[in-house]
């Protein structure tokens, strides 16, 4: 059984979508041991719906430090699911190769510090791209900048907006991160 451990800060849809996977068995041999939020957030709630257990560890000096002694000894995977804090280069060491992040865009485009949530939408439609997309990568020291592990991209239409386009990469990253999880566990 591979043991998950999934990062959070927000809304926790993704985080929604990988237990709905895991209960389905679409993901099997796997279990969340633990979710862990940097605020209160709404997805401590859904992993508590589902009697996953969850620690909520306040941003702020030692972060890093605090959140790698929450992590279970046989951990197989760190999931970061909207999670914003950025870990430090020492905890990316430790955990190296066993962290996932997924971006809500086609990095290398649209990564980097200060490149989350609306902010990496509004600047695609600033740019006018004719593409978006979302990527799940390894987390490394550089922000952003791990190996992609898998990376789906759509057209955008004419009159895009930044709430359909919000939409249509939520539903691209339903489709991927599961993919990725299965991939990078070799399940
Ligand atoms: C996602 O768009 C993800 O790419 C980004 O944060 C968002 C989290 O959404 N890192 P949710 O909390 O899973 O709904």
């Amino acid at each position: 059984m591979k043991s998950i451990v999934v990062l959070v800060s927000g809304g926790g849809t993704n985080l929604q979508r990988i237990i709905d996977v895991i209960e389905a068995k679409e993901i099997s041999n796997a279990l969340i041991q633990l979710v862990v939020a940097d605020r209160d957030c709404y997805a401590i709630e859904r992993a508590e719906n589902h009697n996953i257990q969850t620690a909520v560890i306040k941003r702020g000096r030692g972060f890093s430090d605090r959140l790698s002694k929450l992590i279970p000894p046989g951990t197989d995977l760190i999931v970061l699911a909207g999670f914003l804090t950025i870990l430090s280069p020492e905890f990316c060491q430790q955990f190296s190769g066993k962290i996932i992040n997924i971006h809500p865009s086609l990095l290398p485009k649209y990564g980097g510090n200060g490149m989350w949530g609306d902010f990496v939408h509004k600047a695609v439609l600033d740019n006018q791209e004719s593409r978006s997309g979302a990527t799940v990568h390894y987390v490394t020291a550089g922000v952003d900048q791990g190996d992609i592990i898998l990376q789906k991209g759509f057209d955008l239409s004419p009159d895009e907006t930044l709430d359909s386009l919000k939409e249509k990469v939520h539903k691209v990253e339903y489709e991927i991160f599961p993919e990725a999880i299965r991939k990078v566990l070799t399940l």
